[in-house]
C-alpha cells in the first residue's frame, strides 16, 4: 500500500511523539501537526496545558491523536495518576508546538506548575520547542534569554516564521509551519551510525580576540557555525568531541565538551593540550595571524595624530599540531580571496593536513555568519568541488572524509 511503504520510509515510522500544547492562537496548527506526525508513522500522546483547552479541545486532539489527551496531574473522576515520569520515558521525542513565552519562562527557569512542565523536567529524551508569540514579546530581551537558556541545555528549536500575526502586527514571531516541525524532528530523530565511536577529535572554531587594550581588540567575522556544526555532526556520530571555540553566540552542540578561549595564544595552549590524547583535529577556527606585540594596561587615549600598533605574528597551531601528528588526522580549512586552490594546496603541505576544505570568498553564499557554504576538498589525490550546501550538511560530508580516512 502506498501510504504505508511513505510510513515505513519516514524516520518517524514507529517513533513515539509527545505532542505539548500550550495555551497560544497557533494551538490551531496543532491539530495538522498531529495529523502529519501520524501520516508519518509516529505514535502522537499529546499533553496540554489548562490554557491551551480554551484554543483547541481536547476531543479535536484525542481524535487525532488516537489517545487521550493529558492535562491534569490525575483524573478528577477516578483519581488516575498521570505520571510525568513515564510520559517522558515512553517518548522518543517531546515536541512543544507551540510553545508560548509563558511555558519558555517556565522552562527556562524550572517551574513545574503543570504536567506539561512536570514532564519538560522529567524527560531524558530530546526535547524540540516551536515558539509562537507576538513579535513583541520574542523579540524581548527575557524570551531570547530564556531561549538561549534552553538551547545551551540542548532543548532544540524550531525557529518562528516572520509573517502575519494575529495581533494584526508583521514581524518574527508566528509559529512554524506544521510541515516545517515534522520535518525538523524527523531529522532529530534520524539515527546517525555510531561510525567514530572510540574516537577522541578536537575541533577548533570560530574567531580568536587580540586585545589592544582593556577596551578594544583585534578581531575577524567568523561566527563559528562552520565549526560548531563539524563538532556537533562528530558527536552525533560518537566521537568524543573538543571543542575549543573563541567567542560565539552559539549554543554548544549536544554531546560536546567545548573549552572557551579567547585569543590565539590561549587557542594555541588548549589545542596543543588537547591533541596528546586525540586521534585527530579539524582546525576550523580563524586564528589571528598577528597580535599586539604589547597590550597596553590601560585605555589608550586618543591623540591628534596617527596611532601605530606594533604586532607580532602568533602561533599557528594547525603547524604545531603537523608537526606532532604522526599518523593522527588532520583537517584544515583555507578561506581565500585569489589563487585558491594553489594557496590551499601549499597549505595542505606546509601544515601536513590529510585534507583542507576551501572556501573562496568569491562564491557568493560561503564564508562568514551565513548558514551555507560552498567548498572544495583538496588531498593529494585531487580536488572535489560541493554545491552549495548547509552548513550542517557540508559538515556531515567532512565527517563522511573523516571515517574513510579511520578506515584506511
Ligand atoms: O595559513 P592560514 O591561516 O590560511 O591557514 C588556515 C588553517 O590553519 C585553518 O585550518 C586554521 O584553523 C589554521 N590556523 C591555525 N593557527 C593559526 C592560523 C591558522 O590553526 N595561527
Amino acid at each position: 500500500m502506498a501510504s504505508g511503504s511513505v510510513a515505513e520510509a519516514s524516520p518517524l515510522a514507529g517513533r513515539r511523539i509527545l505532542l505539548g500544547i500550550t495555551g497560544s492562537i497557533a494551538a490551531y496548527k496543532a491539530a495538522v501537526l498531529c495529523r502529519l506526525l501520524k501520516t508519518a508513522g509516529a505514535e502522537v500522546r499529546v499533553v496540554m496545558t489548562p490554557l491551551a483547552k480554551q484554543f483547541i479541545t481536547p476531543l479535536t486532539m484525542a481524535t487525532l491523536s488516537k489517545n487521550p489527551i493529558l492535562v491534569e496531574f490525575f483524573n478528577p473522576e477516578n483519581g488516575a495518576w498521570n505520571s510525568h515520569v513515564s510520559l517522558g520515558e515512553w517518548a522518543d521525542c517531546y515536541l512543544i508546538a507551540p510553545a508560548t513565552a509563558n511555558t519558555l519562562a517556565k522552562m527556562a527557569t524550572g517551574i513545574a506548575d503543570n504536567l506539561l512542565l512536570t514532564t519538560y523536567l522529567s524527560a531524558r529524551c530530546p526535547v524540540v520547542v516551536a515558539p509562537a508569540m507576538d513579535l513583541d514579546m520574542y523579540a524581548h530581551a527575557a524570551t531570547q534569554q530564556n531561549l538561549r537558556t534552553l538551547a545551551e541545555r540542548g532543548v532544540r528549536i524550531v525557529e518562528p516564521a516572520e509573517g502575519e500575526l494575529a495581533s494584526g502586527l508583521t514581524g518574527k514571531g508566528r509559529m512554524a509551519e506544521p510541515d516545517a516541525i515534522t520535518a525538523f524532528v524527523g531529522e532529530l530523530l534520524t539515527e546517525k551510525k555510531k561510525t567514530l565511536c572510540g574516537k577522541r577529535l578536537i575541533v577548533t572554531a570560530g574567531a580568536t580576540i587580540e586585545s589592544i587594550d582593556p577596551v578594544r581588540f583585534i578581531s575577524n567575522h567568523s561566527s563559528g557555525k562552520m565549526g560548531y556544526a563539524i563538532a556537533g555532526e562528530l558527536a552525533a556520530r560518537g566521537a568524543a568531541v573538543t571543542l575549543v571555540s573563541g567567542r560565539t553566540a552559539l549554543a554548544t552542540p549536544p554531546g560536546v565538551e567545548r573549552v572557551d578561549v579567547l585569543s590565539a595564544d590561549e587557542m594555541y595552549d588548549a589545542a596543543v593540550r588537547a591533541f596528546d590524547e586525540a586521534d585527530g583535529a579539524v582546525m576550523c577556527a580563524a586564528v589571528a595571524d598577528y597580535t599586539p606585540a604589547e597590550v597596553s594596561a590601560t585605555k589608550i587615549k586618543k591623540g591628534d595624530g596617527e596611532l601605530f600598533i606594533r604586532l607580532r605574528r602568533t602561533r599557528d597551531i594547525a603547524a604545531e599540531l603537523g608537526a606532532r601528528k604522526g599518523g593522527r588526522l588532520l583537517v584544515g580549512f583555507a578561506l581565500e580571496t585569489h589563487d585558491e586552490e594553489a594557496h590551499a594546496e601549499s597549505k595542505l603541505e606546509r601544515k601536513k593536513f590529510d585534507f583542507i576544505v576551501l572556501n573562496s570568498l568569491r562564491d557568493a553564499g560561503a564564508g562568514f555568519r551565513g548558514d551555507t557554504n560552498k567548498v572544495t576538498f583538496i588531498d593529494r589525490a585531487g580536488h572535489e568541488e560541493l554545491p552549495l550546501l548547509s552548513k550542517r550538511e557540508v559538515a556531515a560530508r567532512i565527517a563522511d572524509r573523516i571515517e574513510r580516512f579511520f578506515r584506511q
